[in-house]
């Protein structure tokens, strides 16, 4: 990319969007996506990189309402940003989620849902074995892949993806995906890792409701802290960062000078 262009791109104000309510983020998000996979020139086909989270849930139900003609499906590539070690069939898998929310409804090809692979073993393995498939199937001259769209949420930790304040992952500069181990949930998580998402030509906030607040004013004012702020540590480095909300998850949040506004009227 030239010089000039790069820069151009980098100094791309954040998108803020806000929303009546969860019900018309969910409305919009589904139609700025589809805009985003339109204005997608091929040939290579849209990446898109899935979130676990109730809103972006909300999201994926929607775009399985989208009519066939609005999203062509056989030119989107699946991943998934985080997950669980688990069954795919497990209530806890973000496969599961995706599955029921969305590709129950849709004609997608089965070589387009890069699903992490169900666990048969330790998380290291797992997360091993699915960086593999994506470092085969993103081939790139580049440390990282330029991902079309990387969906997050924002957990009340701070947390986005699986990178929880204080964990390893946090500190990551080569990996693409990693199992991640959480102390504070006793548990491993699977996730893309910060410099992956920050390679994306879009990454997304999706944030709804009251609870959420506290943590958008954290990862906007905090003095910059990705131990303990992880969200943090997204900062596109030549793609453009979006905020979808709800008027509840903004309250009357102050807005970073870094951010254009535009209220969603439906
Ligand atoms: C997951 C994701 C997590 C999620 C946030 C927000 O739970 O699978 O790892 O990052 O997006 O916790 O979730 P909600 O939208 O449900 O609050």
């Amino acid at each position: 990319m030239p010089a000039l262009q790069r820069t151009m791109e980098h100094d791309m104000r954040d998108e803020l969007h806000v929303c009546e309510d969860a019900d018309a983020l969910a409305k919009h998000a589904c139609e700025w996506l589809i805009g985003l996979m339109s204005a997608h020139q091929g040939p290579a086909p849209f990446t898109l990189a899935l979130s676990g989270g109730s809103t972006p849930q909300r999201l994926y139900h929607q775009l399985a309402q989208a009519s066939s003609g609005d999203v062509d499906w056989h030119n989107v590539l699946l991943l998934w940003g985080d997950e669980r070690n688990v069954a795919s069939d497990d209530t806890e898998s973000n496969f599961r989620m995706v599955r029921e929310a969305l590709l129950d409804h849709i004609d997608i090809p089965l070589e387009n849902i890069l699903s992490v692979p169900q666990s048969e073993g330790p998380a290291e393995q797992v997360g091993e074995s699915y960086e593999q498939l994506l470092r085969e199937r993103f081939p790139t001259d580049e440390a990282f892949p330029r991902i079309d769209c990387v969906l997050l949420g924002l957990g009340v930790d701070i947390h986005t993806a699986s990178l929880f304040p204080g964990t390893v992952a946090l500190g990551e500069k080569n990996r693409w995906f990693m199992a991640n181990h959480v102390p504070q949930l006793d548990s491993w998580r699977l996730t893309i890792t910060a410099p992956l998402i920050n390679a994306a030509k879009n990454v997304a906030f999706l944030l709804s409701g009251a609870s959420k607040r506290d943590a958008l004013s954290k990862l906007w004012h905090a003095t910059l802290d990705p131990n303990l702020y992880p969200a943090q540590l997204v900062r596109p480095t030549a793609g453009k960062l979006w905020y979808l909300l709800d008027k509840a998850a903004l309250g009357q949040t102050q807005l970073p000078e870094s951010v254009r506004t535009q209220i969603v009227s439906h």
